[in-house]
C-alpha cells in the first residue's frame, strides 16, 4: 500500500510515522512530500524511517515534486499547511491554504490510485477538503475526508473523565470552536471546543502526539473490514440533516453505511446551523480568492 504525506517535515508526521508503522503490518510503500526549502529534513526522515527497521516498509521516497509522489498513492494524509502567522487574520490563512490544496487536489485526482483514501489535517481542514475535492472536479468527493477523530477522542476522554462512559460519542460540524459534541452536555462541548486552544497555550505548540493518534484511529476504521461508526468531515452532498451540500462536514459515518442519521435535539439543530454558516462564510473566501484572477 503506497501512503503519502504531505508536511512530512513537520512535528505531526514526525509522531505520525512511527506509529502508523507499528499500527499497519502489511507492505508499505511511504512517499513524504514537503516544500523545497525541507527537502534536506526529509532526507534525515527517510534515514530514520531506514533505522527503524521495520520489515513491512518496502520503500521510501521523499521530496517535493507533488506529481510522482502522489502517483499511485492508495492513501494520502494532508498535513501540510501554512500556520496562522503572527498578524495573519483566520481569513489569510483560508485563503493561502485554499490554493495550495486547490491545485493539489488536481494532481491527486490525476495521478493516485483512483480509489485513493485521502485525509486532510491542515488547517482549516474542512475547508481545505472541500478545496481539494473541487481541484479534482469532484471526482475523489466520497475519499476525501477531513480528520475529527482528534475533537472526538477529546469528548470520550472527556466524557471517561467525568465518569459517564459511552461506547460512542460523535462530533458534527467544523473543526473549529463551533464544534459540537452529539448527546452531550454544554461543559463537553466546551472542553471539545477549547482544548486545542489549551494545548497550544500549554506547550507553545498545536496537539502533535493526539493529532498522530487520531489520524491512525481514522485510518484504521476507515480501512476496516467490518463496521465501524466514528465521526468523519465528509462530502456533505445528500445529507440526511439538510446542511448545504457542498460542504466537507463532520457527521457520524459507517464505513460501510455512509452518513448515519440520528436525533438531533433543539439545541443541537440550532448548533448545527451556527457551525454551517461559519464554514459556508468560509467557503465563500476561500472562493472568492480562487476565482477572482
Ligand atoms: N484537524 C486536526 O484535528 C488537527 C490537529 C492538530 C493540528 N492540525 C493541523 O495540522 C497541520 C500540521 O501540523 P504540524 O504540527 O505538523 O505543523 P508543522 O508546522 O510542524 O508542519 C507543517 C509542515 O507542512 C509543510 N507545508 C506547508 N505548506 C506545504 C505545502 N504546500 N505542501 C507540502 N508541505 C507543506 C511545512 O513545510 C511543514 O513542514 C497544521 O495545519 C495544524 O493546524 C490539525
Amino acid at each position: 500500500m503506497k501512503i503519502a504525506i504531505t508536511g512530512a517535515a513537520g512535528q505531526i508526521s514526525y509522531a505520525l510515522i512511527p506509529l502508523l508503522l507499528e499500527r499497519f503490518k502489511f507492505p508499505i510503500e511511504l512517499s513524504l512530500i514537503d516544500l523545497e526549502e525541507k527537502v534536506g529534513q526529509l532526507r534525515g526522515l527517510e534515514m530514520e524511517i531506514e533505522d527503524f527497521c521495520f520489515p513491512q516498509v518496502k520503500k521510501v521516497a521523499s521530496g517535493s515534486d507533488e506529481k510522482t509522489l502522489f502517483k499511485g498513492a492508495d492513501v494520502a494524509i494532508f498535513l501540510g499547511a501554512k500556520p496562522r502567522g503572527p498578524g495573519m487574520e483566520r481569513g489569510d490563512l483560508i485563503t493561502t491554504n485554499a490554493a495550495t490544496f486547490y491545485r493539489q487536489g488536481k494532481i491527486l485526482a490525476d495521478v493516485a490510485n483512483p480509489n485513493v483514501k485521502a485525509i486532510v489535517v491542515g488547517n482549516p481542514a474542512n475547508t481545505n477538503a472541500l478545496m481539494l475535492i473541487r481541484g479534482g472536479e469532484y471526482r475523489l468527493k466520497n475519499q476525501i475526508q477531513a480528520l475529527m477523530r482528534l475533537d472526538q477522542n477529546r469528548a470520550k476522554s472527556a466524557l471517561n473523565l467525568a465518569a459517564k462512559q459511552r461506547e460512542e460519542v460523535f462530533v458534527f460540524g467544523n473543526h473549529s470552536p463551533t464544534i459540537f459534541v452529539h448527546e452531550a452536555t454544554s461543559e463537553v462541548t466546551e472542553f471539545v471546543r477549547k482544548r486545542g486552544a489549551e494545548v497550544i497555550k500549554a506547550r507553545g505548540v498545536s496537539s502533535q502526539a493526539s493529532a498522530a493518534k487520531a489520524i491512525v484511529d481514522h485510518l484504521e476504521d476507515w480501512m476496516s473490514k467490518d463496521e465501524r461508526r466514528y465521526s468523519a468531515a465528509l462530502y456533505s452532498e445528500k445529507n440526511p440533516y439538510g446542511v448545504d451540500e457542498d460542504l466537507v462536514f463532520s457527521f457520524p459515518y459507517s464505513n460501510k453505511k455512509g452518513i448515519l442519521k440520528l436525533p438531533l435535539s433543539q439545541q443541537e439543530k440550532e448548533m448545527l446551523l451556527i457551525t454551517e454558516d461559519e464554514m459556508k462564510k468560509e467557503r465563500q473566501i476561500a472562493c472568492t480568492i480562487l476565482f477572482s484572477n
